[in-house]
């Protein structure tokens, strides 16, 4: 099943179109490898397909529906349907690993502590749930930054050079981690260099210059 589609989406700014007239298919249960040059437009992509940012023309659709390019709007249909992991990895330093992983859950109204818990069970991060960032190792900040993207069970998981920071053994455990999730039956977008991850994937995606070749 189709999960979320763009229709000939564009990016422009002043001195570049970073995207052009894009269309992109996302599934459910697929594990989808965005792969391309420094500047190519990758981040950009994820950015319109994770209603971070809006196009500059072109359509985007979730489960058949156009989104609306209303803020308040968006901001809930990110937060109900979708995660995030960031190449920085995004913590919040001022928040220990337990606040920084119920961080998307906050204005949710309803209670993630136990599945909370249950993914720093599974993460093996357990024994650091009141650590604050400057007190974790990469490899430990990268899985608070993987269990705060599955905390609200999303149906589409984006990761934008998720390993980019880390060893080749922690960062095999991150695209391991990142397949289960596909195979658990969620859409995973992932951006890599890394030709190695294509054997994670289900289907690569070049992109060049702003276009998917
Ligand atoms: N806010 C912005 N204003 C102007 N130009 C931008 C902005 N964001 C990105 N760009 C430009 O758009 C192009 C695509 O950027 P993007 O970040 O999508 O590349 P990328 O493929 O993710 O690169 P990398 O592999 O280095 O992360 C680049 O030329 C970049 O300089
Ligand atoms: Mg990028």
């Amino acid at each position: 099943m189709i999960v979320e589609e763009l229709v000939k989406v564009s990016k422009v700014y002043p001195m570049i179109t970073a995207l052009s007239k894009v269309s992109l298919k996302i599934k459910d249960k697929e594990l989808l490898l965005i792969r391309g040059p420094s500047g190519s437009g990758k981040s950009t992509l994820l950015n319109m397909a994770g209603l971070l940012d809006l196009p500059s023309s072109g359509k985007v659709l979730i489960r058949g529906k156009p989104v609306s390019k209303d803020e308040s709007e968006r901001a809930k249909l990110r937060s109900e349907v979708m995660g995030f992991i960031f190449q920085d990895f995004g913590l919040i330093s001022s928040l220990n690993t337990i606040d920084n992983i119920l961080l998307p859950t906050i204005f949710s109204g309803k209670n993630y502590e136990e599945r909370a818990h249950k993914l720093v069970r599974l993460l093996s991060i357990e024994k650091r749930i009141k650590h604050y960032p400057n007190q974790l190792s990469g490899g430990e900040k990268q899985r608070v930054a993987i269990a705060r993207s599955l905390v609200n069970n999303p149906q589409i998981l984006f990761a934008d050079e998720p390993t980019g920071n880390l060893d080749s053994k922690t960062g095999a455990q991150v695209m391991d981690m990142l397949r289960g999730v596909a195979d658990e039956g969620k859409a995973v977008v992932v951006v890599s260099h890394n030709p190695e991850h294509e054997k994670y994937s289900d289907r690569v995606v070049k992109v060049k210059d702003g276009e998917i070749i």
